[in-house]
């Protein structure tokens, strides 16, 4: 079977997705006609131009500008609804979606406004599609940690349908330290942790992750590489890695896909896994992920499976689960 035929084929989890990020450029634009906002482009075709980024910041300015277009819970049901269809377009089984609750609740939309909107389309995924989804509630790292700890009591209500927390948005001078406090609360409720680290900032920042937060995953995480001794540590405790190589390529975290470490790392036997990030800005939803793989880095058809067998370790599925996944990955 060719490579991008078993690409397809394959059942795969995707651990790393910020569901503001896969707004499409066609839904921006509807959206911004319904609510009567006027956007700084003339046409689709022009926000499509405007994906270009000379790094994370330059990508965060327009993230979160598009993010204003959703108000109303019809609105988050169909930026959910458009992701799960891909989802089962790209034959993932199972997602771990991010959401940034300030991003929203700043603007004063109410949590009750996108939760109950991304709950329905979740249900119907589930229902007609079998996408089974976990939520990962994260916090914007450029804000203060009070402002993380004041969303993680106004989700309470929502505590059963979250599974995670986690930390994204402006890396560097945002270290993981600032948010000590917030996420050993979020431990004590009983929540997964996961923080993004060493995707533009220093190896440091992936041991304060692990010392100070207590992460069960990194993501990114791909500066590892520049520390002998933490990658060690991160393969002797097998730390997952939710890498986004096309994220890396259009927020210039590499200079080229040729250059990308993710299948290095995976042969020095880390547990790597290959994820979107936020696809409708990047270029590619996850099977153009792997296949960017295959294009500039020759990835194996051993290494593909390894990387989707990963995908399913990673996760925070119960263990029978994850059984049922693998044997179902060395079926095809
Ligand atoms: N990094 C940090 N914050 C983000 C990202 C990212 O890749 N995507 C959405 N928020
Ligand atoms: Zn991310």
């Amino acid at each position: 079977m060719a490579l991008t035929t078993l690409i397809k084929a394959l059942p795969k989890a995707e651990l790393h997705l910020h569901i503001e990020g896969t707004l499409s450029p066609t839904l921006m634009w509807e959206l911004a006609q319904k609510h009567g906002i006027q956007l700084p482009f003339q046409s689709v075709a022009e926000i499509e131009t405007a994906y270009q980024f000379s790094d994370l910041q330059s990508f965060l300015d327009l993230y979160y500008a598009g993010a204003d277009v959703l108000r109303e819970e019809d609105d988050f049901y169909q930026l959910m609804k458009a992701y799960l269809l891909r989802c089962k377009e790209n034959n993932i089984v199972h997602t771990e979606i991010m959401f940034d609750p300030q991003t929203h609740t700043h603007r004063g939309v109410a949590f009750d406004v996108f939760m109950t909107g991304f709950l329905r389309a979740i249900t119907e995924a589930k229902t007609d599609w079998g996408v089974s989804v976990r939520l990962i509630m994260s916090f914007l790292r450029h804000l203060s940690e009070a402002d993380a700890i004041q969303t993680l009591q106004d989700a309470e209500p929502w505590y059963d349908i979250i599974d995670a927390v986690g930390l994204d948005s402006s890396e560097l001078g945002n270290p993981p330290e600032k948010f000590e406090r917030v996420f050993s609360q979020a431990r004590a409720i009983g929540f997964k942790v996961v923080a993004h680290a060493g995707e533009e900032g220093p190896p440091d920042y992936i041991w304060q992750a692990i010392n100070l937060l207590g992460i069960d995953r990194i993501d990114h995480g791909v500066r590892c590489a520049e520390d002998k001794e933490l990658m060690a540590l991160i393969k002797h405790r097998q730390i997952p890695l939710t890498v986004c190589p096309l994220s890396n390529l259009k927020l210039k975290v590499i200079e080229d896909m040729a250059a990308h470490n993710i299948l290095d790392l995976l042969e020095d036997g880390l547990l790597v896994t290959v994820n979107s990030d936020d696809p409708t800005y990047f270029g590619g939803f996850l099977n153009e992920n792997f296949m960017a793989l295959e294009t500039a880095l020759g990835m194996t058809e051993q290494q593909c499976r390894q990387l989707v067998k990963n995908s399913f370790k990673a996760s925070f599925l119960p263990d029978g689960d994850k059984q049922k996944w693998l044997a179902q990955v060395d079926e095809i």
